[in-house]
């Protein structure tokens, strides 16, 4: 059975999903009949039209406003601009339609329950590529055989992008979506899925560059955090450390390390295919363990069918893919896990609930700095009055 589809925003990341859409017919494995998309900018929804009809044989039908949308459509995949999210996800949801919404799932947290009240019996799936990379499965895999004993702390830690603007502008600007959050969330649903709840968050963040250089050489000012730096404490009673920094001059670096009582597991970066470092300690000797030993202390570990046609393998502990594909790889699990929830009732992977999670540890280093104290994580996902927050309303009101 096919879902009618249809996608609002045909921009970069609008563009990366019809690859997607792309890879899932490649491997005869595509749900989605694309019938429809919308954009207010007629050069890129043209530019997108062209694109499908030339990777999926047919051309979807143009609109400048998802509100427009034919009744016939069933589910819609949101890839607008964050501070967009909300709007256009709430009135699809009342229209009866099934939505993925690109992350972060809302500009606000506010927002974020608004959306997630809308849902009803429909599904709403946050598309949060970077868990589904298979190197990330196996990691996952490996902390959940209890392969690393218990699990203390874990390192998330980048630094890259200089003074450039990275990707849009609108990535800069904190009333649309500042980096902090926008690639924040990435991040915290990588330490939730790998180590679980956190409950408490403290937190700083910095404005490096007030002013970012676009790719043509102007100039964009830029008013949201570029350097955040965190802790946090899950349920389990393990540690966390973020480092987020897209002011790095210099050398850049990607850290994720996790460590636990029997040894540390360095994670390479999403979409690299790298594989994993594993270190077992023994008798106070650190070995590092083989990728053949690796997969032996893994036995019940494999990939779900879709992940292991588009990556070639079921158990595998490195793969070798240009970014493009791997990147796209990853969109169409996120696609695919959408149409089995849509077909079978089962709540897709990373639900409303789940991403609005990132989205508040995302907020709650910047939050915590506002109220100069630590936060809990069920503070920010219920309370009404969070400063971090109040200051984007007033951006917004001033835009
Ligand atoms: N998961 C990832 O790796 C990843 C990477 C890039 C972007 N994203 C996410 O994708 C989303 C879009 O980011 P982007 O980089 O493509 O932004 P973008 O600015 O390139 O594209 C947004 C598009 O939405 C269009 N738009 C504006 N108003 C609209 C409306 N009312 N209806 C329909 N379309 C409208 C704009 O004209 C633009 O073409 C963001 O949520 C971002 O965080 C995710």
């Amino acid at each position: 059975m096919s879902i009618t589809l249809a996608i609002a925003g045909c921009g970069v990341m609008g563009r990366r999903h019809v690859l997607g859409l792309k890879k899932l017919q490649e491997i005869g494995q595509l749900r989605f009949d694309l019938v429809a998309i919308c954009d207010p900018v007629e050069s890129s929804s043209t530019a997108m039209a062209d694109l499908a009809e030339e990777l999926l044989g047919r051309r979807p039908a143009v609109f400048a406003d998802p509100a427009d949308l034919p009744a016939s459509v069933d589910a819609l995949d949101v890839t607008t601009s964050p501070n967009l999210h909300a709007t256009i996800g709430i009135q699809a949801l009342h229209a009866g339609r099934h939505v993925q919404m690109e992350k972060p799932i809302t500009l606000t947290i506010e927002d974020g329950r608004a959306l997630l009240a809308a849902a009803g019996d429909r599904k709403l799936s946050v598309a949060e590529n970077y868990r589904r990379d298979p190197i990330n499965r196996l990691a996952k895999a490996v902390i959940d055989a209890g392969v690393l004993g218990r699990p203390f702390l874990i390192v998330q830690s980048s630094s890259s992008s200089g003074e450039h603007v990275v990707i849009t502008p609108w990535r800069h600007r904190k009333h649309a979506c500042g980096i902090a959050i926008d690639m924040g969330v990435h991040y915290a649903d990588i330490l939730e899925y790998l180590l679980g709840p956190l409950t408490t968050i403290g937190g700083m963040g910095a404005v490096i560059d007030a002013e970012r250089t676009g790719a043509d050489g102007t100039m964009y000012p830029a008013d949201a955090e570029d350097l955040t730096v965190g802790i946090g404490r899950y349920a389990s009673g393990a540690l966390a450390t973020m480092i987020l920094s897209v002011a790095g001059r210099g050398d850049a670096h990607f850290t994720r390390m996790v460590y636990g009582t029997s040894g540390s597991l360095s994670i390479p970066g999403d979409r690299t295919g790298q594989p994993l470092r594993l270190s077992l300690r023994a008798h106070g000797e650190d070995r590092i363990v083989a990728d053949n030993d690796l997969l032996a202390l893994v036995p019940d570990f494999r990939l779900d069918d879709t992940t292991a046609a588009l990556f070639g393998g079921e158990r595998m502990t490195s793969y070798d893919l240009p970014w493009a594909d791997s990147d796209a790889n990853l969109l169409a699990i996120e696609f695919d896990d959408f149409a089995e929830s849509i077909l079978t009732g089962r709540e897709p992977e990373v639900d409303g609930a789940f991403g609005l999670r990132s989205l508040a540890i995302s907020y709650g280093f910047l939050e915590s700095d506002r109220l100069g104290r630590f936060v809990s994580v069920d503070e920010l996902l219920t309370s009404g009055d969070l400063p971090y927050q109040k200051e984007i309303e007033e951006a917004l009101h001033q835009a």
